[in-house]
């Protein structure tokens, strides 16, 4: 069975994964994050500084957890896009000469559609096809999945801000620090999400989101307040407002396309509240929900070696040498 290394650089996470038909040797991540945490969001020169440095040790961390050694490899996958440009080409440039040096295969796989593949590494061959729902600090997205080797169909996006991207922001605001989606989560278990009744931009119309208004929304509530801010019913009322939306919209997918099966992926699928209300919103429609666990949800490089994995798998032609990193790669594209 043939061993896939994966690299993944598409914003501040250094991620090395290993995996051998569907199943996960390594998974190594080295994070930038708390670099950015002054400047309250990813910078990208420092995010592609810390890749360099950070590449060549973790792979060998990753060789070493999974017990082998580079001769051991048959295929290299890394993430071509969408991502920070200069990000990316560190893992492009790294996984063009792993492929060069030890004349393996070389795959430059979607992101996107390695949040998607991540999956099979935990519970098993993607029902096919499934709506896929996938939402960071640097995407949101809707997709319908016919064969996640093949090809994705893009259903809806943020027409401004990424849902993560949001919860950054309003952390933000409140001065709760960076990244915002792991606190806001935490004050939001002390909240009331009915307190204020925060907007739900585009609730009725298709699959597109925004985020912009809501968060604009929240600063001009916090700002006309006299004494104390309510942090923890600010917080668990825009998280309601936020996966309200995405939770409707991902089952109204479902229900439009009679797909039956709903997959849940990137850093905001680890908010406990979109994953409760996903869950009870999917029972409901009787629609199968499958989400990673949370350290599989953010970005890592198990899930461009799992897509890696699944592209040897179903025969699919590796990219050329000379493949570009595409900051602003089509959805529609899985492989260069
Ligand atoms: O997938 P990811 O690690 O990197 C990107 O591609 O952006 O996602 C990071 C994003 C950040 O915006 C972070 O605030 C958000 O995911 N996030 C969360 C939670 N944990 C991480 N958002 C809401 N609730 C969480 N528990
Ligand atoms: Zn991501």
């Amino acid at each position: 069975m043939p061993v896939v290394l994966g690299i993944e650089t598409s914003c501040d996470e250094t991620g090395i994964g290993i995996v051998r038909d569907r199943v996960l040797l390594a998974d190594e991540v080295a994070s930038s994050v708390a670099e950015h945490a002054r400047f309250g969001g990813v910078v990208p020169e420092v995010a592609s500084r810390a890749h360099l440095e950070a590449m060549v040790p973790t792979v060998d961390r990753a060789l070493a957890t999974a017990g082998i050694t580079l001769g051991d490899l048959d295929a290299i996958a890394v993430t071509a896009g969408p991502g920070l440009a200069g990000a990316l080409l560190v893992g492009v440039a790294a996984a063009k000469a792993y492929s060069l040096a030890l004349d393996l295969p070389l795959y430059g796989v979607n992101h996107l559609a390695a949040h998607v593949a991540v999956d099979v590494l935990e519970h098993g061959p993607l029902p096919e096809p499934a709506i896929a729902l996938l939402v960071s600090g640097g995407h949101s997205s809707l997709l319908l999945v016919e064969d996640v080797t093949k090809t994705m169909v893009p259903l809806g996006q943020t027409i401004d801000d990424a849902a993560g991207e949001a919860f950054d922001k309003v952390a933000r605001l409140l001065g709760l620090g960076f990244p915002g989606g792991p606190v806001v989560d935490r004050a939001a278990r002390n909240g009331d999400p009915a307190a204020i009744a925060f907007p739900r931009a585009l609730l009725a119309d298709g699959y597109d989101v925004s985020f912009s208004g809501l968060k604009t929304a929240v600063a001009r509530w916090v700002e006309r307040q006299e004494g104390e801010i309510p942090v923890n019913d600010v917080c668990a009322s825009f998280q309601e407002a936020v996966v309200d939306v995405l939770t409707r919209k991902a089952l109204r997918a479902c229900t439009d396309t009679g797909v039956g099966h709903l997959l849940i992926g990137g850093g905001v699928a680890a908010n406990s509240r979109l994953r409760e209300l996903a869950q009870q919103r999917c029972d409901a429609a009787g629609v199968v929900l499958r989400v990673p666990r949370p350290g599989l949800c953010t970005d890592n490089g198990a899930m461009v070696a799992a897509l890696g994995d699944r592209l040897v798998a179903a025969g699919i032609a590796p990219s050329p040498l000379d493949l570009p990193a595409d900051s602003s790669m089509p959805v529609e594209l899985v492989c260069l």
